[in-house]
This record gives structure tokens, sequence and C-alpha cells, in this order.
């Protein structure tokens, strides 16, 4: 209770400080290590390990010089360096403490303990839903008890089929036309910007519907903007009843779209039309014990969807890059566009998408080196087992897929970027779980089917508009201040195709 109170404190003043300059991860870190530093000598005290009995042992323990915050600075700067270094000296199962909290990671095939476990031991609710409960709102995802949310999962699942993506595929690459018009002939340009805006775009179309789309003007997509500014380390770290502008803007945001929503699904709801789409699965839907989602479970789950749908514009990025710095590659994408499509290159089809298979590898590729999702992670609620280690309660453990993506005994030249190491059986020397961008387990994505027609359908298109080049050589360094890992000044170079 003291530590939490002690916590909560410096936590204050740490928000106090922050919400006048910038929440990202830098700025709270430094600003926390300000404050926090005489609260240091207690907090140790306080945030010490229980003892274990005699047969037990806890993982290996990071010792950090700097007490309650720990390994935040370096973590912050550079977490896959740090896991990676940290795996070398203590093996795959290690603690360490960050602002007060102890993380414990399950590197390699260690994480089986975090996908196999029940959400009662390892629960997801705990560490995540202060930061998506006020984007959400209440009443779906990790506000309710996760066998609720796991039916909203499956009804959502329900919503994205095969005949839903053969639509999907024809308005993604409509979309694409539309916004890439501004980019004329040939330029550098931020890819990650416009991949941001059209993304936005085509996930409202396909997974929102045509009245919410058609709503969707500079003023709602800044709504969206705000809400999704809301995903910060800052958010996930300081308590939310801080009055940090940015948790302020995200709550305008969220009401304001709430009410954009709520007039659209009464609307529907009267209108008796059958249209076909996820809004119209959504309301439709029903719990097993019979109940309708009311109007705010589909608002959030709406909202869900398009803020879920935004990993992908850092992937798809990420894949324009790779791309540009591997002109055979792009080359081969393209050629296999007129193999699979018809020379003259007709508008797009799902069963095309299936079949344009070294673009899928590309895409899997880009997954395997930049994963949106650096981290899962759960609280241990009940003591767990890991290595011959004792996880104790109150521990936050974490599974990284970025680091299990590029594990040196699994993966060969791991950093490189080769699409066809797909082409040979067993990819990651039969190591399980050393490729996850999805997750695994009860809290697996359902968006990858989704993702991938949207993804492949975008650089579908863009390669057959545009040859990309890197701008003087430059290939993005990793932004790692952002929740999911940016690239850092994505300018990119684009000529359009003559043939
Ligand atoms: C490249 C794109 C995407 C990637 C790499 C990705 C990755 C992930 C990962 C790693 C998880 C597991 C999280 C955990 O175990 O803590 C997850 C869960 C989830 N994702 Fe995605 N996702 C992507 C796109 C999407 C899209 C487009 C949607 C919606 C249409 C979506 C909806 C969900 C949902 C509902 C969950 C379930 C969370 C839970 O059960 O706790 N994702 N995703």
């Amino acid at each position: 209770k003291m530590s939490m109170h002690l916590y909560e404190m410096s936590s204050k003043l740490i928000g106090d400080t922050v919400g006048k300059v910038h929440d990202n991860l830098t700025t709270v870190v430094l600003a926390a290590s300000f404050i926090t530093l005489s609260l240091g000598y207690i907090s140790k005290l306080l945030l010490s390990q229980p003892c274990l009995k005699d047969a037990q042992k806890y993982p290996p323990y990071i010792p950090s010089s700097i007490p309650f915050l720990g390994h935040a600075i370096s973590f912050g700067k550079s977490p896959i360096e740090f896991l990676e270094n940290a795996y070398e000296k203590y093996g795959p199962v290690f603690s360490f403490t960050m602002v007060g909290n102890t993380f414990t990671y399950l590197l390699g095939s260690e994480a089986t303990l975090l996908f196999n476990s029940r959400n009662e031991d390892l629960n997801a609710e705990d560490v995540y839903s202060r930061l998506t409960t006020p984007v959400f709102g209440k009443g779906v995802a990790y506000d309710v008890p996760n066998p609720i949310f796991l039916e909203q999962k499956k009804m959502l699942k329900t919503g994205l089929n095969i005949a839903r993506f053969k639509e999907h595929v024809k308005i993604i690459e409509a979309e694409t036309r539309e916004y890439f018009q501004r980019w004329g002939d040939s330029g550098e340009r931020n890819l990650f910007e416009a991949l941001s805006e059209l993304i936005i775009l085509t996930a409202s179309s396909c997974l929102h519907g045509r009245e919410i789309r058609s709503l969707l003007d500079e003023r709602v997509a800044q709504l969206y903007a705000d809400l999704d500014g809301g995903f910060t380390h800052a958010a996930w770290l300081l308590p939310g009843w801080l009055p940090l502008p940015s948790f302020r803007k995200r709550d305008r945001a969220h009401q304001e779209i709430k009410n954009i929503f709520f007039k659209v699904i009464q609307k529907r709801r009267k209108s008796g039309e059958n249209t076909d789409d996820i809004l119209q699965t959504l309301i439709d839907a029903t719990y097993k014990d019979g109940r309708p989602l009311s109007d705010n479970e589909i608002a959030g789950m709406l909202i869900g969807l398009l803020l879920a749908g935004q990993h992908t514009s850092s992937t798809t990025s990420w894949m324009g890059f790779f791309l540009a710095r591997d002109q055979a590659v792009q080359e081969r994408c393209y050629a296999e566009q007129k193999a699979v499509c018809g020379q003259d290159l007709p508008p797009l089809t799902f069963d095309q998408l299936k079949e344009l298979s070294l673009l899928e590898r590309c895409l899997k590729e880009t997954l395997r080196l930049r994963p949106p999702i650096m981290t899962m992670m759960r609280m241990a609620r009940s003591p767990q087992t890991a290595a011959g280690y004792t996880i104790p309660v109150g521990h936050q453990v974490c599974v990284s897929p970025t680091v299990n993506h590029r594990l040196y005994d699994a993966w060969e030249q791991r950093l490189e970027f080769q699409p066809d190491r797909y082409l040979h059986d067993n990819p990651a020397a039969g190591e399980k779980f050393a490729y996850i961008p999805f997750g695994a387990g009860r809290h697996r994505c359902i968006g990858e089917n989704f993702a991938y027609v949207q993804i492949k359908t975008i650089w579908s298109t863009l390669l057959r508009m545009y040859q990309f080049d890197l701008a003087d050589g430059y290939f993005p360094s990793i932004n790692y201040t952002t929740m999911i890992h940016t690239p850092h000044n994505p300018v990119i170079r684009y000529k359009r195709r003559s043939e």
C-alpha cells in the first residue's frame, strides 16, 4: 500500500512536470529521474522482493544503481540491445526494474509460459486497461472480463470474412490510387505520414462502413489522431487522473467520436436496410446469453478496429523502405504483379492477391524485422514457473516478438531482409515461438488476415504506380520513443513507372 502511495506521489510530480513538455518516454523518464532520486532509498526498501522458500529461486535480477527508475533510461534508449545483452549475460529469463515496476522477460521458447497461461494467472487487463480503456471506452476489450472480450473478438472475426475481403481489395486499391494522386510523378516524401493517413481512410471504409467513411474529413481525422495520441508511455506509466494536455485531448476526442458513431448506429438500426458490412455484423451479433451489443459497445469496438489497424501503417512503411533498399527484390515484386495479374495490370482481385507469394514473403519478413508490437505483457497474479525460476506475484511478465524474431540460434543472417528464407522449410531452426508478430494463445490477434489484405493491396498498387528508392541512400533508423516503433525521418524517393 505504502509503496503504491509513494508511486502515485512521485508519478504526480512527474506528470506535472512533463505535462508542460512532451509525453514521450525520454521526457517522462528524465523528469522522473530528477524528482524521484530523493525517494529512491525508501522505495528501494519498499519495492525489494519478498523472501522465497528455500527450494525456490527468483529469476536473475539485473541490478541498477539508479533507485526507483532502474533501467528506464538505457531500456528507453535502445530496448532491443538492452534485452539482447541481458539474454547473453543472464539467459532467457531475467528481471529488472523500471519506474518502480519489475519486469520479467521470457525470451525464446520460454514464451510458452505466457502464451499457454490462463488469463487469471497472467493477466492482460491489469497491464493494458489503463492505456486502452480511455481510448476504446468502457464495456469492451480490457475493460470487461476476458470471457466477454473473447466473445467480442469472435464477433469481430465473423465480420472479417473472405466475402468482405473481396470487397475490401477493391476499396483499398481505389483509396490508394486516389490518395497518392497528390504525390505526382516523382519526388521525395514522408512515407509514414502518407500511409498513416491512407490507412485511416481504408480502415474506415472497410471496417466502419460507408456512412462513417463519408463523415471522415480533416476534423474527424484530427479526432482520431488525438485518440491515438492516448497511446503513449506517459499514459501507461502515469496515473490517469493527471491533468496532462494529451489526456484531455484524448478524452474529448473519445467523446466526440462516440457521439458521431452513436448517430450512425442509431440511423442504421432504424433504417432496416440490410447492408453487408462489419457494422451490420456487430448490430446483429449477440452474446452467448442472447444479449445484443449496446450502441456503446459497438462504438467502442469500431474505435478499437480503427486504432488496431494503425499498427499496420508502421509495418506498411517499413516494407517500403526494405523494398527501396533492395532494388532486385522490388523489381521481382513488380514482375510478379504482371506474371500473376496480367501484363496490362488490371484491377486487383482477392484471388490474385493470394498468389502474390513473393510480395507476401516480403511482408512476412518485414513483420519479422519490424513487428509493430515490441512487447506483449501480463501481470503475474499468481506465482509462475519458468526455466526453473519462480516469478512472484506482481511482476509484469513480458514476451518480445522483436527479440524472438532475431535469435542468434534460430535465424540465419538474422538481421538481413531475406524474403526468400521462407521458401525453405523451417526457417527458424525449429525454435518454438521464433515468429510471433501476431502473438499466440487466447490473446492472439484477429486482424492478421485483414492486415495482410490491406498491406498487400496497398503495396501492389504502389509498386504498379512507382519505383521507389532510398533518398540519398538513407535507410531510417528505429524511433523507439513511440509505443509502436516507427521509422525515424521516413522520407522515401519515388518515380512514376513509365511502362
Ligand atoms: C500488422 C498488423 C497487426 C499486428 C502485427 C498485430 C499484432 C497483434 C498482437 C501481437 C496481438 C497480441 C497482443 C497480446 O497478446 O498482448 C494482437 C492482438 C489483437 N489484435 Fe492485432 N495486430 C495487427 C493488426 C490488427 C488489426 C487490423 C486488428 C483489427 C481488425 C487487430 C485486432 C486485434 C485484437 C482484437 C487483438 C486481441 C487482443 C487480446 O485478445 O488481448 N489487430 N495483435
